[in-house]
């Protein structure tokens, strides 16, 4: 009995997680696999990954994560990938699938979290509530107001532009204009006119979106084609009093670039919660600047939406390593 419940146990396919899941998913995961955590601070080092993954079935992932080809390559038995993300551009899909291996992410269940969240960025950002609570920690607010005092902008009547008008995109729209906000938007397929219509958003090309809203918020996935799109060309066509917003992933941006206009207040502002090399430190040149707002990569994280994301997760994982298409496939 005893040998027998060990050769079973033992013939339990093996799943790597580059980090950990809440408690209800590893509990599923340890049912039916032999799982392997790694835990700290960082992403997991590239040559741990490289020695890890050549015993693993089935690989569980982040955003910040980098599954290249090699990665993959070294990964001899490896049936499935399951990204804890909506973004996957952390993995080398097309040589994944070239090996047949079954990719799954978690989309839909963060669309309102990163929506909500975008939202809340841009009124923190516009209104100014953690630059004034900066203020007070910092022991700095020693009078009353006055008419003219920490005045900032009202988002009423300005435009949004949006670029990447997939699902996250539409649903900022949809909460932005519930503040009066106008909403532009850019997109590699413009929309049909009806739908544009229904939407009540207006397609312009991707100089017009940075030289005509007040608010500029990043909503398309990151790819080669994304990758620094966001750079100085597009940044000096922005008005002197807009600001950019990103909650996609941090190198659709040329970081360097944005400082640079964020110093010399070619714009006057940014919120980012999301950045070229996470996690950032107090000493990042962002951090010490005022017209910015940060926040750590918050975007999909609400109770409801992580633990939805873990479910899906789990399901995609267990799903392609059955040999089945995951819930939600690449
Ligand atoms: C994603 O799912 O891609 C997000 O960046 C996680 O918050």
């Amino acid at each position: 009995m005893f040998t027998l419940l060990r050769r079973d146990r033992s013939k339990k396919l093996r799943v790597l997680l580059t980090r950990t899941l809440q408690d209800f998913a590893i509990k599923e995961l340890q049912k039916h696999y032999k799982i392997e955590i790694h835990s700290g601070p960082f992403p997991m080092p590239k040559r741990k990954l490289l020695l890890k993954i050549k015993e693993q079935d089935g690989l569980i992932c982040f955003p910040y994560d980098n599954i290249d080809k090699e990665v993959i390559q070294a990964g001899t038995k490896l049936k499935t990938i399951s990204a804890f993300s909506v973004g996957y551009d952390q993995i080398d899909s097309k040589y994944a699938k070239k090996r047949k291996i079954k990719i799954g992410y978690t989309p839909n269940v963060l669309t309102v979290a990163t929506a909500d969240l975008t939202i809340t960025l841009i009124l923190d950002l516009l209104r100014r509530v953690t630059e004034g609570d900066r203020f007070i920690r910092e022991g700095k607010w020693k009078e009353v107001f006055g008419a003219d005092t920490y005045v900032g902008e009202e988002i009423d009547g300005k435009i949004l532009g949006i670029l990447g008008f997939g699902r996250i995109g539409k649903a900022v729209a949809k909460k932005a204009q519930t503040f009066g906000i106008k909403v532009f938007y850019h997109n590699r397929n413009r929309l049909p006119s009806r739908q544009e219509k229904a939407l009540r958003v207006r397609f312009v090309t991707l100089n017009e979106l940075f030289s005509k809203s007040d608010i500029v918020s990043i909503h398309v996935p990151y790819s080669v084609e994304t990758h620094e799109l966001v750079n100085k060309s597009l940044i000096k066509r922005m008005k002197k009093r807009s600001y950019l917003v990103n909650t996609a992933r941090g190198k659709i941006i040329n970081e360097r670039d944005l400082i640079f206009a964020l110093k010399r207040k070619t714009i006057a502002g940014a919120a980012l919660d999301v950045f070229y090399h996470e996690p950032i430190g107090k000493n990042h040149q962002l951090a010490k600047m005022q017209n910015v707002v940060l926040s750590p990569h918050l975007g999909s994280s609400s109770i409801v939406t992580r633990a939805k994301m873990a479910k899906i997760t789990v399901e995609n994982l267990k799903l392609g390593l059955a040999g089945k298409k995951p819930i939600y496939s690449v």
